[in-house]
């Protein structure tokens, strides 16, 4: 394939196309729980992989993700009457379950032609206060085996907001372990992110090193450390899933949501052995990490779509608020928290034509040593969506959800080989190989 159809495929997430498919072959976080507080209550419009959607809880507590539009003449469920037993369409009163099976038309009598009429709705999970949409055809695999999705409340949390560009930029951020000592780094004080060592502000340019896993890459980050090395291993869990280390903090991780070609739903994780503790709450509470400051609000896309989610005080349109005078005396950027950064740099890259800025022109770029990781992330996403077959044998290998039981890693050790330190902290990275 030419490396500009392979750039291709690799943005293109609508139904039938590779890598939409692979993205109906997994549960995907839709929205928090938190979105649907109450039974009946308002819906939520949500897109994903280019389609548009709604989310409500029935007035038994049940929720429903359906086509946001009636069947009848297309009006968007979005104003209509959540009850009991599903959402009915403000225009003409037809009623949907939350399996997108008519049960009621106001006006048509006729009982048998409201059977026939079905809603695409798909299968939902509620878990760790996400509500979870697998929107493939057939059996779901398991639920993924994430080490945190069974933690207490105390030891979680989740968020989500808007990334205006395609979901690839966002997911090649998380491999992108140079820029941490570099975007997110205050040349002044050399002070770099709570989540990483000193050694990671002293030390530029990491040996990049990456190593394929039964769900995705792990992208390691060697860096010296006196005479050591400071290895970060992040893992890359396919299609859009990573977990990133932490020195002292809880460990984070995100997830790049495709909504549509361009925009992207940016799901931030974090978990600990203990109680999050009120340091970590007070930093990410100022926007300093992630998420970026934001507001739940209505929101229409470049795309033409409303949806309800959170959008970032800080936007391309308002230059992320950069402040020019912080940035010459402390702040590398002068941009407020390392997921404005991150957008900042990710949002409004050399575009690829027609796609408003939102989709990099690949082809463009001039990749070094320190891209090892990104390269072969997607490498490894284009052999699972080569073919059918190789897309089947990776659905194999997620299917009992365990493949997803992976950890990152912060550590300074002797090795400065990939394979021998992969073999000796093999159990901390694939704790499922833990005797029970
Ligand atoms: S458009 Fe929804 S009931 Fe007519
Ligand atoms: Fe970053």
């Amino acid at each position: 394939m030419a490396m500009s159809d392979q750039f291709e495929v690799l943005s293109q997430v609508s139904k039938g196309t590779k890598v939409g498919n692979l993205f109906r072959s997994v549960w995907l976080p839709a929205i928090l729980s938190s979105q649907l507080p109450k039974p009946g209550g308002e819906p939520v419009r949500v897109k994903l992989l280019g389609e548009e959607l709604i989310a409500f809880r029935n007035g038994k507590g049940t929720v429903g993700i359906t086509q946001a539009n009636c069947a009848h003449r297309l009006a968007p469920l979005f104003y209509g009457r959540v009850g009991d037993q599903g959402i009915r369409c403000a225009y003409h009163g037809w009623l949907y379950g939350t399996d997108g099976q008519c049960l009621e038309m106001q006006n048509e009598p006729d009982p048998a032609v409201c059977a026939k009429v079905k809603i695409t709705a798909y299968k939902v999970v509620e878990k760790a206060d996400i509500i979870w949409v697998y929107m493939g055809e057939g059996e779901p695999p398991a639920f993924p085996k994430f080490p945190w999705i069974d933690l207490p409340k105390s030891q979680r949390n989740a968020t989500v907001w808007l990334q205006e560009s395609s979901w690839l930029q966002g997911i090649e951020g998380e491999l992108d372990s140079s820029h941490v000592s570099i975007l997110h780094t205050n040349p002044a004080t050399m002070a770099t992110s709570p989540v990483h060592q000193h050694y990671s502000a002293t030390d530029l340019s990491p040996k990049i090193l990456a190593k394929n896993t039964p769900v995705g890459i792990l992208a390691a980050a060697r860096r010296n450390a006196d005479d050591k090395f400071y290895w970060r291993v992040s893992q890359f869990m396919l299609p859009a899933f990573s977990s990133i280390p932490s020195a002292d903090f809880p460990i984070g991780g995100r997830a790049f949501i495709p909504i549509d070609d361009q925009n992207a739903y940016t799901w931030d994780f974090n978990y600990y052995d203990k109680d999050l503790p009120q340091a970590f709450l007070d930093y990410v509470g100022k926007g300093l990490a992630f998420p970026p400051q934001s507001n739940y609000q209505s929101y229409k896309l470049n795309t033409g779509t409303i949806i309800d989610t959170w959008i970032p005080v800080r936007t391309a349109t308002n230059n992320y608020l950069i402040d020019r005078e912080g940035q010459s005396l402390s702040s590398p950027t002068g941009i407020h928290g390392l997921n404005d950064q991150d957008r900042a740099m990710q949002e409004a890259m050399l575009p690829l034509q027609g796609t408003s800025g939102r989709v990099v022109d690949r082809e463009k770029e001039f990749l070094v040593a320190a891209d090892i990781a990104i390269v072969r992330a997607r490498r490894r996403i284009l052999e699972v969506v080569r073919d059918e077959a190789s897309l089947q044998k990776f659905r194999d290998t997620i299917k009992d959800g365990s493949a997803y039981c992976v950890k990152p890693l912060d550590v300074v050790s002797d090795l400065d080989e990939i394979d021998a330190f992969v073999k000796k902290f093999d159990r901390e990275l694939s704790p499922q190989l833990e005797p029970a």
